[in-house]
């Protein structure tokens, strides 16, 4: 679903360049659910824009769905995330002056298309936000917010949805409640899903947590490994 192979970004600082990916390759499955975790500024965010086409690689390829990505223009990756990729947001990014219906069926209009009624309220009920679909986001609680941000990402049925620390802003119970209705679009839509993180807690939801440090794959842990729990005790502490 997803191959990423040889991927470099680097940002310029004056004149100073700063390699922030230095060759990642990855790949990842139909149906997976994959973390990836990481200090801050290892680059976890850069390869998630990356992979949503938000941005350009220095060198390096990306498959998505076998359509290459990094080699199309502005407005062809636009349309190929449209198409493929449902993206959430830390700080859930809603438009405030849209209602929760309109921000969820924004995506939707802005291709020029219709929602069907039917599905938008499917959708508003798997994330538990049925009353609530003509409240505005200053209406809503942290946990709510970035369940609209979520039912957003996923109106136009995404083969992939990237999330970038979705829980990041959220305590406990609500960051819970996000990584079960993740877990569920996974389960019962056989979502891939890409999250990036930093709690071990949210990563423990994952088939396969990727260690990320300093630009590069570092190590990575599948569910049924036998070091699975060593894994995550290390980076628990
Ligand atoms: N637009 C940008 N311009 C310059 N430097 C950037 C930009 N975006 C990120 N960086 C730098 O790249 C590094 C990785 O950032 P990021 O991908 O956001 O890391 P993470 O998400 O792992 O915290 C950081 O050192 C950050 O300062
Ligand atoms: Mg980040």
């Amino acid at each position: 679903m997803i191959d990423v192979a040889g991927l470099k970004k680097e940002y310029k600082a004056g004149s100073e360049v700063v390699p922030v990916l230095k060759g990642v390759d990855l790949s990842i499955e139909e149906g997976e659910f994959v973390c990836i975790i990481g200090p801050s500024g290892s680059g976890k965010t850069t390869l998630l824009h990356l992979l949503g086409g938000l941005d350009t690689p220095a060198s390096g390829a990306i498959h998505l769905n076998r359509s290459e990505l990094t080699s199309k223009n502005e407005k062809q990756r636009t349309i190929m995330r449209r198409k493929e990729v449902g993206l959430v947001f830390q700080n859930y990014q809603l438009l405030p002056t849209l209602t929760v219906y309109e921000n969820i069926i924004f995506p939707l209009h802005a291709d020029g298309k219709k929602a069907s009624e039917g599905d938008v309220q499917m959708l508003l009920e798997a994330v538990d936000l049925g009353g609530f679909q003509k409240r505005f986001p200053h209406e809503l609680s942290g946990g709510q917010q970035q369940r609209v941000a979520i039912a957003r990402a996923l109106i136009h049925e995404p083969a992939i949805l990237l999330a970038d620390e979705p829980t990041g802003n959220l305590d406990r119970q609500r960051s819970s409640d996000i990584l079960d209705l993740l877990a569920m679009f996974h389960q019962e839509r056989k979502q891939t899903i890409v999250m990036v993180t930093h709690d071990m807690f949210a990563a423990g939801y994952a088939d396969r947590i990727i260690l990320f440090k300093d630009g590069v794959i570092e190590a990575e842990v599948k569910r049924e490994d036998d070091d699975y729990a060593k894994f995550l005790a290390r980076f628990m502490a």
